[in-house]
Formats: C-alpha cells, sequence, structure tokens
C-alpha cells in the first residue's frame, strides 16, 4: 500500500476501519481538521484526484493510489495557490479553523458553482465570518490595506499577522503537535439526569490492553469548584468537583480512562461498570423553586454562594425604582408579555481539548484551547495544591470560543491524569461531548410589562425573569446580573423593577455566550419599545430618540449596581439609529414575492458596557530587540477576535513605526504578567490599553536613551519609523539596542489595565424581512447593523465582527436549538440535527459606524465583540411583527413555530 499525499508517496498504511482524517492527521498533515466527525461542516475537507471530500466520511484505504491533497499541498512548489492568496487577500477568516477545508473547496468550484455558492458551499461551515469575507475571496476582492505608513497603524484595515499561516494551513491549533509517548484519555458520561454513585467496578475496564489508569470521585481533589472562570471566584457558586460521587446531568463526567491508544479508552469506558442510586430529576426550570421539587444541591449553602438550594436557587435579584405598578395604572399605553429564550450552543467549530504533561523540572503544562489560560492556571494551582510556578497553562491559536472557552471543562481532568500518570496526557472532546456536557446560553423566561404616556415616554418599565443555568451554576449569576442591567439601563424611564431568579435544573449547564445574557432580555424590552411605538402611532425609531439615555443621563437598573464606573466614554447611540434609519428607508431593490408573502421592517438597539465589572487586570510588556523590532508580550488570547492585530497596530502607532517590527507573544503563563482572559469583549479594551500604556512607556525609554547618548533635551528627541531622531541626528532602534546593551540597560516597559473606569457601547439593527403566510418561512430582505465602536481600530477587522455576530445571532433566531427531552436528554446532539446556518442561510448585512473617539479606550477605541449579536433576535422579532401584525414570543423563529398563528389569522387567505 502506498498513499500520494501532496506529491509524496507515503508506505504506511491505516488502521483497520481507520478515516483518512485521522490518518492524514497522523502523517504530520495537521491542515485537516476536526469539527463534526460526522461529514456536516467541512472543516477536514481534501482534495481526492481534485474533488473536494469530507475526509472524516472517508475510509483511508479508499484513498489508496489516488491524488490526495490537503492544504499544505494545495499551492504545490509555487507558493501560495491563487485561492489561498484570495483569501489572504480578502481576509477571508476570524478563527482560520474552518479555512483549510473551505479554501480547498473553493479553489475546486468551477465557473457554475460559482454562480451559486450557497449549492457549492453547502458542506463547509463557518461559525466566525459570516461567510461574506469568503465570498469576496471568491470573487477576488481585497480587503486589506498593504502599506502604511510609519506611525499610521491604528484605524487602518490591516491583515491579520497569522494569515499567512491560516491560508497554508500551517498555523498550529490545540492538537496541531507531536508528542512522544502520549496517552489519550476517554470520559464515560452519565446516562442518568439525576444519581449517586454507589460504586464502579473497574476490573474489566482495567484488563484492556493499553488501560494505564482510571480515575474516579475517589482520585479527585475533593474540593469544590466551578467550572466558570472570572477575575473574583466570588462570581461563581462552587458546586462540582472534577469527578463526583452525584451526577446530575446527562452527559456528566463519571470516570476518565487513561490508555495507550482512543480506541483502548474507549473500549475500557465500555467495560466500566457503575452502580447507581437513581435520584429524582428537576427538567423543567418553572418547577424549580415549587414546594417538593426535587433538589439538585440540597447540600449546597451560602457559604459555596448558593443562595437557596432548598428552593434550587443559585441566584436572584429585586430591586425597584418608583413606583411601577402605579405608573403601569396610569399610563396612555401598555404591554405586557413574556418570551421564551431558548438554549443555543456556541459551536465553535474547534471542540475543547488539551494537552498536559510534567517537563523536566517538574513544572505542570498545560497546551488548550481556553480563552483564559492565567485564570485556568490559578485554578489548577488551588484544586492541586501547586505553586504557581508549577503550573504552565497556554493556548496556541484557539478555534473559536465565544465564550465557550471561559470555562474549565477539560483543564482539571488533563491536570489529574498527568500527575497520576506521569505521562503526557491528551483529551478532546466530541462534537456530541460538546452539546451534551459543555455549556450552553442560559434559557430564559422573560416577563416584560411596560408603559408609555401619550407623548411616547416610558413611565414604566418591569422585567421578571427566570434563568436556567442547568445542573451546575457557573456564570449563572453573572449572567442574570448582566441580563437586566443595560437591557433597560439605555432607557430613560422613571419607573423600573427587576426581579430575576436563577434556578438549578438536572439538565446540561449553561454559561458563558457571547452577550452574556442580553440577547435574552433584549428580545423583551425591544419588542415593548415597539408594541407601545404601535399602540400611539410612533415610528420605531423616534419612540426610541425619545426615550433612549443621552450623555449626562444616568444609566440605571434596579437594583442599583455597586459598580459605579461607567461612564459614557464617548457617545454614537443616536448617529447609530439614525445610520439605520436612513439605510433602511433607502432604496433597496425587493425579490419578486407572490401574494404569500408578507414584509414587515424591524429595529432593536442595545448598550454594552465595555467591561464586565469587578475588575478585569491586564499586563503588557514591550522590549526593543536586537534587531531593532519589538517583542510585545500580552496574555490575551487570539480565537478569530483579531486582538493580535490590533495590538501590533496600537504598538507601531505609539513607537511611530510599522506593525511588522512588531513581534507578539501571546496567552502563555510562562511569559510572566497577568491577564483575567478574553472575554467581556476586553481583548482591546483592556488588553490593548495595556499595550497602550507599556509602548508609551517604552517610547519615552526610546527617546530619553537618545537624548542621553547625544547629551541633548530629551524633548527634542522623537521616533521616525525604526529610528530616533533630533535635529539631524538619527540613531536607528538597532543602533539604541546595541547602546542599551552596553549599558546593561535593556530598554523595556510594562504597561497594566485593570478595566476600570468603563466605557458603554453601542449596536443598532435593522432587517427587512418577508414572511409566508403559509408555509411560515422568514426570508430576510435587507440586513443593516450600525455600531458605535469608538474609533475602529481595524474597519475591516471590526466589520467581520459585526458580520459574524449578526450571522450567529441570526442562527439562534431563526434555526438553531438545543432540544431536551423530559428526561433532560439533548436530543439533537449533532450539527446536522442542530442547523448552523451555511452561506446560503445569511444575507449580507452593511455595517455602518458611528464616528466617536472614546476618551476612556485605547486611543479612542471600544470594544466591538459581542455587543453586534445583542440586537438580531429582536430586531428579528420586530420585523416579523410588522410583517405579518403576529407577536412571536419564542425563537427560534422557525416555520413549525409561526404556522399555527399565521394558519389562524391567514388560513382564509391562502389557496387550497
Ligand atoms: S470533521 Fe469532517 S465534516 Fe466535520
Ligand atoms: S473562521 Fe471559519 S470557523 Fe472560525
Amino acid at each position: 500500500m502506498s498513499y500520494e499525499i501532496n506529491g509524496t508517496n507515503f508506505p504506511q498504511a491505516p488502521r483497520a476501519g481507520q478515516c483518512l482524517r485521522t490518518f492524514l492527521r497522523e502523517l504530520g498533515q495537521f491542515g485537516v481538521k476536526k469539527g463534526c466527525d460526522a461529514g456536516d461542516c467541512g472543516a477536514c475537507t481534501v482534495l481526492v484526484d481534485g474533488e473536494p471530500v469530507h475526509s472524516c466520511l472517508i475510509p483511508a484505504f479508499r484513498a489508496e493510489g489516488r491524488a490526495i491533497t490537503t492544504i499544505e499541498g494545495l499551492g504545490g512548489d509555487d507558493g501560495a495557490h491563487p485561492m489561498q492568496q484570495a483569501f489572504l487577500d480578502a481576509q477571508g477568516f476570524q478563527c482560520g479553523f474552518c479555512t483549510a477545508g473551505m479554501i480547498l473547496t473553493c479553489a475546486s468550484l468551477n465557473q457554475a458553482q460559482r454562480t451559486d455558492l450557497g449549492a457549492a458551499l453547502k458542506g463547509n461551515i463557518c461559525r466566525c465570518t459570516g461567510y461574506r469575507a469568503i465570498e469576496d475571496a471568491i470573487n477576488g476582492k481585497s480587503n486589506v490595506e498593504e502599506s502604511v505608513e510609519a506611525g499610521g497603524a491604528f484605524g487602518r484595515s490591516l491583515p491579520a499577522p497569522a494569515g499567512p499561516d491560516v491560508v497554508r494551513g500551517t498555523a498550529r491549533y490545540t492538537f496541531d503537535t507531536e508528542v512522544d509517548g502520549l496517552l489519550h484519555i476517554k470520559l464515560l458520561r452519565s446516562p442518568h439526569a439525576h444519581a449517586r454513585i454507589v460504586a464502579i467496578d473497574k476490573s474489566a475496564a482495567m484488563a484492556v490492553a493499553g488501560v494505564q489508569a482510571i480515575l474516579t470521585h475517589e482520585d479527585a481533589p475533593s474540593v469544590l469548584i466551578s467550572t466558570a472562570r472570572h477575575e473574583k471566584d466570588w462570581m461563581d457558586p462552587e458546586d462540582t468537583r472534577i469527578l463526583d460521587d452525584v451526577v446530575r446531568f446527562i452527559g456528566q463526567k463519571v470516570a476518565a480512562v487513561v490508555a495507550e491508544s482512543e480506541g483502548a479508552a474507549e473500549e475500557a469506558c465500555r467495560r466500566l461498570k457503575v452502580d447507581y442510586e437513581i435520584l429524582p430529576a428537576l427538567i423543567d426550570p418553572e418547577q424549580a423553586m415549587m414546594p417538593g421539587a426535587p433538589l439538585v444541591h440540597p447540600h449546597r449553602t451560602t457559604a459555596n454562594r448558593v443562595a437557596d438550594a432548598r428552593r434550587n436557587l443559585v441566584a436572584e435579584i429585586h430591586g425597584e425604582f418608583g413606583d411601577v405598578a402605579a405608573a403601569l395604572a396610569t399610563s396612555a399605553v401598555t404591554f405586557d408579555a413574556t418570551f421564551h429564550s431558548h438554549r443555543v450552543q456556541h459551536a465553535a467549530l474547534e471542540t475543547h481539548g488539551g494537552l498536559a504533561w510534567l517537563d523536566v523540572s517538574g513544572v505542570l503544562n498545560v497546551r488548550t484551547s481556553t480563552q483564559v489560560p492565567f485564570l485556568t492556571r490559578r485554578a489548577l494551582s488551588d484544586i492541586f495544591g501547586l505553586s504557581l510556578d508549577k503550573v504552565r497553562v497556554f493556548c496556541e491559536r484557539v478555534g473559536g470560543g465565544f465564550g465557550g472557552k471561559q470555562e474549565m471543562f477539560v483543564e482539571d481532568i488533563l491536570a489529574l491524569a498527568a500527575l497520576k500518570t506521569g505521562r503526557p496526557v491528551k483529551l478532546e472532546l466530541t462534537r456530541e461531548e460538546q452539546f451534551i456536557a459543555t455549556s450552553t446560553r442560559h434559557p430564559m423566561r422573560v416577563h416584560i410589562k411596560a408603559g408609555a404616556d401619550a407623548n411616547g415616554k416610558l413611565t414604566a418599565l418591569q422585567l421578571d425573569v427566570l434563568s436556567n443555568t442547568g445542573a451546575y451554576g457557573n456564570h449563572g449569576p453573572s449572567v442574570m446580573f448582566h441580563a437586566v442591567a443595560e437591557s433597560i439601563a439605555v432607557y430613560n424611564c422613571p419607573n423600573k423593577r427587576v426581579d430575576g431568579h436563577v434556578v438549578y435544573t438536572n439538565t446540561v449547564p449553561a454559561g458563558a455566550f457571547r452577550g452574556y445574557g442580553l440577547p435574552q432580555t433584549v428580545i423583551a424590552v425591544e419588542a415593548a419599545i415597539d408594541e407601545l411605538a404601535r399602540q400611539l402611532g410612533i415610528s420605531p425609531y423616534d419612540m426610541r430618540r425619545r426615550n433612549i439615555v443621552r450623555p449626562g443621563d444616568p444609566m440605571l437598573s434596579p437594583p442599583e449596581s455597586e459598580y459605579d464606573d461607567v461612564f459614557y466614554g464617548s457617545y454614537g447611540l443616536d448617529q447609530c439609529i439614525d445610520l439605520v434609519e436612513r439605510a433602511m428607508q433607502a432604496d433597496h431593490p425587493l425579490p419578486e414575492l407572490s401574494a404569500d408573502w408578507l414584509t414587515g421592517d424591524g429595529v432593536a438597539l442595545t448598550m454594552i458596557d465595555t467591561v464586565p465589572p469587578a475588575g478585569h487586570i491586564a499586563d503588557a510588556m514591550i522590549a526593543l530587540n536586537d534587531n531593532g523590532g519589538f517583542d510585545l508580550t500580552v496574555g490575551t488570547a487570539e480565537f478569530g477576535n483579531g486582538t493580535s492585530t490590533v495590538h501590533r497596530q496600537i504598538a507601531a502607532t505609539i513607537l511611530a513605526t510599522t506593525v511588522d517590527r512588531i513581534r507578539l507573544l501571546q496567552s502563555d503563563t510562562a511569559h510572566g504578567g497577568h491577564d483575567t482572559g478574553a472575554y467581556g469583549s476586553t481583548g482591546i479594551f483592556v488588553a490593548g490599553k495595556a499595550t497602550q500604556a507599556a509602548a508609551m512607556q517604552l517610547a519615552a525609554e526610546l527617546r530619553a536613551a537618545a537624548a542621553g547618548a547625544w547629551l541633548c533635551d530629551v524633548g527634542s528627541c522623537a521616533l521616525e519609523g525604526e529610528f530616533v531622531v533630533s535635529g539631524v541626528r538619527r540613531m536607528s532602534f538597532a543602533e539604541l539596542a546595541k547602546l542599551a546593551r552596553e549599558t546593561g540597560r535593556p530598554l523595556a516597559a510594562l504597561g497594566n489595565s485593570e478595566g476600570t473606569p468603563r466605557s458603554v457601547g453601542f449596536n443598532v439593527q435593522g432587517f427587512r424581512v418577508a414572511v409566508n403566510k403559509g408555509t411560515g418561512e422568514v426570508r430576510i430582505l435587507r440586513s443593516v447593523q450600525a455600531a458605535d465602536a469608538g474609533v475602529v481600530a481595524n474597519p475591516m477587522q471590526c466589520r467581520g465582527q459585526v458580520e459574524g455576530g449578526v450571522a450567529q445571532a441570526i442562527g439562534a433566531a431563526l434555526y438553531e436549538e438545543m432540544v431536551i427531552d423530559a428526561e433532560g436528554r439533548v436530543t439533537n446532539p449533532k450539527f446536522r440535527d442542530y442547523h448552523l446556518p451555511s452561506f446560503a442561510d445569511l444575507p449580507r448585512t452593511e455595517v455602518l459606524f458611528a464616528e466617536t473617539s472614546d476618551t476612556i479606550g485605547p486611543l479612542g477605541a471600544k470594544s466591538m465583540s459581542e455587543s453586534p449579536y445583542n440586537p438580531v433576535a429582536a430586531a428579528l422579532g420586530n420585523a416579523i411583527a410588522d410583517a405579518t401584525g403576529i407577536r412571536f414570543t419564542a425563537p427560534p423563529f422557525k416555520p413549525d413555530r409561526l404556522f399555527p398563528a399565521l394558519h389562524e389569522k391567514f388560513g382564509d387567505q391562502l389557496p387550497r
């Protein structure tokens, strides 16, 4: 047997039953990725005799004697293939995990296929981009600015530094490495929603050849933890263990088998015999606080930061300004409705997983796919009683996060296994495990009451929210607090009331998800604004203008926050409303639609604090290196959010140089410093400020060093390109570095940001939709989002963040839904049954930016990564209501959800 891969013959033979994907990866072709192992995502695409195939579906032996091309071989000896170059020019990627497969598919398209990209690309999913940048690449459109003058990087559309590696397939993700002597971990998971583990019989499993260890709750530290990672541990309840003797949802890990091969570990899992005592399970959150309901965590107390375990209550929030009931009673118009938001999954294309090993110094190394390496190190240090310098956590490029990797789902088991066996270990979750055993968005029931006077001024806003946090409370309290904060703080109203309850159920835990609770409440608040406007005959845009906060207005939601560090660093909400209204009213061609289609417009707005409360810390270090370039070290991770590009832009701008002179080192605790993590849209606003501070300090030191050498006034020295200049004198950075080394004073500087004070960002979304009266199908005819991102650090990337956020939110609003059955089981744990939006499902979104400059953010910038998601479902709900006259309150707005009410209203108008 021999296999021709990228023009080279390999004599190796695949194992019996091995798929082509794993075979190619074992031969070092790491550009072949895994997103699903089920033929649904295309991340594993390779060319076989020039035809794109999903290598996870093909038995490897069928490729014998055929020409296999992976992304690494696409360009041949002549450098990049034109399609690789096109993706680079258009920057048709964010995290890049889909990119290899996407490029291979695109490179194989003929002219006919290019005319129907929806059909041609239906086998390749991108979770990040919303596909517009990919379409640009296919059409040969360049989006990057090639040459930018020294000192002019900030605000320009510069390409991602990792781009060449991403398109060539040489960017390294978590598992793209070979490790000698690696052991593999597989997890046995609970088939029961609630049960006590009475005994685990390991004997048959230990007899499987290659099994090295089987870890159960008896091996795990007894310490209680939360999987959530926050700078302040008090934000989350301590209610779980690495391995527990009680399982509280179907899919919870029961035991970890560590073996020489994945196959041996899987076989051992099958042979483990677990004796369970079945406990009553609580599935319905509405029953959680009722008398007699099964208790999910009966033994937790307020000492564990669980508000009332006897009512399954993790946290609650209550507060009122003014008198809402009295205001509603005297309002000219009122709105009262209950909304249900559903369970959706992040679906980052790279699943959770990592590698762990002990190095020769006894340091525990964990290479993992995380948004929070520093907080994960701290947790491992605490759990295993290791000093911080004995734990290193780092990530290579991360294949998407969206909040789902602000958790510790695998690193604890990896550490336990590495410490127990003394061998390097690997754990890579399957797509099914992602769905059943990581985290989801919090499903919420939101009851809203709202009133307005005859002039359209809000008189009352009331939210009563029930949040289902699932079996564990990771992020439960903070998501609730966020959900009821900016959603109503963005409106002036003299009477506001909030009641929120976060309850446990025996279902898969919810956690951090892009938007962090706001989308679930915004859909209700923005519906109320529209419905009040409709009753009063006021346009939805004017209704919002009459009520939004303006600079100087307090941004209030009851109960008042103990954190009073949020300011209007800049304000562009008014501009965003104007931009969307103008764009929606401009002439725009509509497709031909039959009389069965109803059309309507919808708008929604959101405000977001640019940093989470209670501190978000980032350190940055920058040093002049011997070549006259700079080494910039930051802790924040890159997972498609574009921060690695922007950090270089900030540093290059302040040092009056070009980005190619800035080498970025990131997301590795071994580099020193601290970084709370890449969440809450802080990669630029917080970590970027740390970079700004470090660069400013170093710039001052460069000038001072030159002035010292020239014995001149430091005020006369300036940085220019790669020189310090003073009058006619010029000294290159490299000469300065040499001088500094000779004097024993290396030129380096530290910068720090503590995430306070905070600013606010704004997003306004407009949609025009068509709804089919007969089928309930919703088509998006127009999508516009205006964003207030302050000074836009990188317009191309920021546009991509907005497009990607809108795309992900459209998926959640129209298609995606995790279905949980009466036993608490996720019944659709596959991409195929979950319906991630593909190219054909998504409209192009027009992205507009307000012109503002933030006085708090770095160089005037604000965050813009999660907030574009927030107004989307609300705007779609408003557009569908405008089209049909029916207020639908439970996304996803799928045909089968819409059909009954449409049929009741329009049934007699439809042909029989
Ligand atoms: S990994 Fe093969 S299609 Fe998803
Ligand atoms: S860039 Fe496509 S999945 Fe991240």
